[in-house]
């Protein structure tokens, strides 16, 4: 870790966010970026000219410029698990072969889809995708914030082991136009292999006369898949390299362009190509995603801010902060660097958040008074999801532009109960419209984003070790005749005797 450049970002002063919006009344225009739709504004971020300098030199100490071209050129990125990282050529920004082969594995994806359209399956109504973690946050995502007027299919996503979430979709849907299916990149993931099983089990005994005939599976383990009993024509295989939260561009966002066609699905990733070329064409001072890594940066580092929150002022993105939680924790929540070092410093801040304006009215009381630094981001559209009276989205809109004046300027009183210490940054991502072309824009800052600040930390951003210990401790229960702690024992023996 280059200590020099750490030092640079470590001293920078430290000034309010109304001093650096008097000192400098060119502030909004340097901190702001337009692209692909989306206006990013950082300026009531403590973001100064001389951060930006100080973190473009550590980028270069860093050798973002290479990482990012050995990322975007196929190379392998993923150190630890020896692996290219390339859900970018997915949406065609990527080494040549690797964008041709992601073409052909999207017209066999058409093709089915394509096909049921066309009720080769019989008539489907209802989709039932059974998938956790990356394989079921990114469709649910898709379809949560664009498929409200798509009246093609009734889409169900269960990821939850918990029979009670399967349960809330068999109540909802008929067996016999159900199609199932399983998205997993390994397609051993127990959860969702018992999910598969149950539903399956229900078609049966609902009297479907060939279960397995209407079921599709996603996966990067085809023959997994095939040995499970899914018919070859209806497994649609992803490449290793595309993590599972950076899947819903490959054959995992099916669901997705099923339900809202596959025009919708390719403008989705016409939106993300167009962020991805903006993130490697771009100098770092008007780079959004560079930006954003910046004031992260800038708050786990300098300002020691444990979390960031997101508030979607847009209930049609409810799942983003989910979504984001995912793609930002399991990428840099990391105690080591790609070489195995200590990383010695703070890693991702938690990622947090929630809808905007229910959240005003249940947690912003400690974002405004509370001694947490929690840097915020509001996310909105300029144009209304509703059609109802404008009132509605006028008032969703300002009230999301007051809080970040009010985290800002806050308010002075004597009484201590009632003061605003204020001081508080937020940033803003105002899209002009929330399509799939702009959804597909912002998922992809958010993946440059985190990118970003894997490098600049050292940090391999594509592995989830922490997950597997877990995972194996899990298996082992359920497999029983494990000893555990005395605490554990006891919780198994109370649960199941
Ligand atoms: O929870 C860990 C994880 O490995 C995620 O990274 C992944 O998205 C999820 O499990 C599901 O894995 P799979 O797609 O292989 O079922």
């Amino acid at each position: 870790m280059p200590n020099a450049d750490w030092n640079a970002v470590q001293a920078l002063p430290t000034k309010t966010l109304t001093e650096l919006f008097a000192e400098d009344s060119g502030r909004l225009a340097k901190f702001s970026v337009d692209v692909a739709g989306l206006h990013f504004d950082w300026s009531k971020t403590h973001l100064t000219e001389d951060a930006v300098t100080a973190f473009a030199s550590l980028a270069q100490a860093q050798d973002l410029a290479g990482k990012r071209e050995a990322l975007f050129g196929g190379e392998i990125v993923n150190v630890t698990e020896g692996r290219a990282v390339e859900h970018t050529a997915e949406r065609g920004e990527g080494a040549v072969e690797s964008v041709a082969k992601a073409r052909a594995l999207h017209a066999r994806m058409r093709s089915l889809i394509d096909a049921i359209e066309g009720e080769a399956l019989g008539p489907i109504r209802h989709v039932l995708h059974v998938g956790i973690g990356g394989s079921a946050l990114g469709p649910d995502l898709l379809v949560d914030a664009l498929g409200r007027d798509a009246d093609r299919y009734d889409v169900a996503i269960v990821a939850n082991v918990d029979g009670v979430a399967l349960e809330d979709a068999f109540r909802r849907f008929d067996p016999d136009a159900t199609l199932l299916v399983i998205a997993s990149k390994t397609f051993t993931t127990t959860e969702t292999m018992l999910n598969a099983q149950s539903v399956l089990q229900w078609m049966t005994e609902h009297g479907v006369a060939d279960p397995y005939g209407k079921v599709v599976a996603l996966t990067a383990a085809p023959d997994k898949a095939l040995e499970w009993g899914v018919d070859e024509t209806r497994i649609l295989p992803f490449g290793e390299s595309i993590g599972g939260r950076y899947s819903l561009w490959s054959s995992i966002g099916f669901p997705a362009a099923l339900a809202l066609g596959w025009d919708c699905f390719e403008e989705l990733l016409e939106g993300a190509a167009e962020m991805d070329r903006h993130f490697r064409l771009t100098a770092l001072h008007e780079n959004a995603p560079a930006l954003a890594a910046f004031a992260d940066l800038y708050y786990t580092q300098v300002r020691h801010a444990e979390t960031r929150a997101t508030f979607a002022y847009d209930q049609r993105l409810k799942l983003l902060p989910p979504y984001l939680q995912q793609l930002e924790m399991e990428s840099n929540g990391k105690s080591v660097t790609a070489d195995g070092s200590l990383l010695g410093r703070p890693s991702a801040a938690i990622t947090w958040g929630g809808v905007g304006t229910e959240a005003q009215h249940a947690v912003f009381q400690l974002l405004h008074q509370g001694t947490h630094l929690v840097p915020v981001e509001f996310v909105a559209s300029i144009e209304p999801g509703d059609t109802l009276s404008e009132d509605h989205h006028r008032q969703l809109l300002l009230n999301a532009f007051a809080q970040g004046a009010a985290l800002m300027a806050g308010k002075h009183n004597d009484d201590g109960a009632r003061n605003y210490a204020g001081d508080r940054p937020s940033s803003t991502i105002l899209l002009d419209d929330l399509d799939a072309r702009s959804l597909g824009a912002l998922i992809a800052f958010y993946e440059h984003r985190v990118f970003v600040n894997g490098v600049l930390l050292g940090i391999n951003s594509f592995d989830q070790f922490g997950v597997e210990l877990g995972k194996e401790m899990a298996k082992a229960a359920v497999e029983g005749g494990q000893q555990f702690d005395a605490s554990t024992d006891d919780l198994i023996k109370r649960a199941f005797g």
